[in-house]
């Protein structure tokens, strides 16, 4: 009887949409469009910093920011919100996209320069969309299945630290 509840769970879990990916955009309390911002000839890096040691690409400062919208649009009341924030020293609370466990290994730094490794393998054509949601999927799975590829190491302790 065991396989069978095994094999309907199984066939059920295929039927199901996956949770971790095709989400809709998060609210975002300013309207930011990275197709709009790429245009203009902006480069990742020049907001998403990957400060040392290079965990997390990070989000833009508000100065990075207003040193073109202190003129530019200056009339929009999104970015009278953004110029507001920064006067009084605050931060956007932007909505995260991608998220994994506190608990998991994972460093962007890691990855960069890696042949065949680009932002647009685990985030999609970020370059292109005038809003972002979780379009690629970054379970376990996903980590795995790259790291197979690439031949990168995948014994557990790579991705968990030992407790
Ligand atoms: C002008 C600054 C700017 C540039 C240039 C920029 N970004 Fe962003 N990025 C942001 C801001 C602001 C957010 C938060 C709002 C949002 O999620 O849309 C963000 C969010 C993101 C997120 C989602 C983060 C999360 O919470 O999970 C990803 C992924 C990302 N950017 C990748 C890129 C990539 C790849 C490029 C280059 C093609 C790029 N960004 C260029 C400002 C920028
Ligand atoms: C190998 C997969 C992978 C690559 C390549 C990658 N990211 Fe990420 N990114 C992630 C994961 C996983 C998270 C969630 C991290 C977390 O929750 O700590 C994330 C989160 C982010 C965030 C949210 C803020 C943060 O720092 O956690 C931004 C912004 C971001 N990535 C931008 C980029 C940009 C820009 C590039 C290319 C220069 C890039 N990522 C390349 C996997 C990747
Ligand atoms: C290099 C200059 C530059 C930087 C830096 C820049 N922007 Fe922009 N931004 C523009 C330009 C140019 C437009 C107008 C695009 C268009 O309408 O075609 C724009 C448009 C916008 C709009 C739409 C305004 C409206 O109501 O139409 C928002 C919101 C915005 N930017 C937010 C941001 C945020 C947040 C940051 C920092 C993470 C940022 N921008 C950084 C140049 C910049
Ligand atoms: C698109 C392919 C790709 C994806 C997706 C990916 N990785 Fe990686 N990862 C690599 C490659 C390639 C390396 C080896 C980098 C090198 O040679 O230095 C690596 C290295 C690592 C390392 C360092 C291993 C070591 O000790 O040398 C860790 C930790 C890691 N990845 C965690 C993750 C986690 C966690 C995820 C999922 C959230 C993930 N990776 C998703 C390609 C990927
Ligand atoms: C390349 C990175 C990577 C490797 C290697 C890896 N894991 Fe994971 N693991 C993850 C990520 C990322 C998550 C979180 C997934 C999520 O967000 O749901 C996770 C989650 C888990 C969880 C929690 C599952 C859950 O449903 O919450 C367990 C248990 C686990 N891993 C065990 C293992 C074991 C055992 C191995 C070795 C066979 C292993 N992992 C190898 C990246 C990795």
């Amino acid at each position: 009887m065991r396989w069978i509840v095994c094999f309907a769970g199984v066939v059920l879990a295929a039927q199901l949409p996956d949770a971790k990916i095709k989400r809709d955009p998060p609210y975002q309390p300013i309207p930011f469009s990275h197709k709009a911002h790429t245009a203009v000839g902006l480069k990742c890096a020049e907001c998403h910093t990957m400060p040392d040691p290079g965990d997390f690409a990070g989000y833009p400062k508000t100065a990075t920011c207003m040193a073109c919208h202190i003129t530019v649009k200056a009339e929009s009341p999104h970015i009278q919100k953004l110029a507001g924030l920064h006067k009084e020293g605050k931060r956007v609370q932007w909505t995260p996209v991608y998220r994994i466990p506190d608990w998991v290994s994972f460093n962007h730094k890691q990855h960069m320069g890696v042949a065949g490794v680009s932002c647009a393998d685990c985030h999609g054509p970020v370059a292109t969309r005038v809003e972002l949601w979780r379009e690629k999927d970054l379970s376990m799975d996903a980590c795995m299945q790259c790291h197979r590829q690439k031949n990168a190491p995948n014994g557990c302790l790579v991705c968990h630290e030992q407790r």
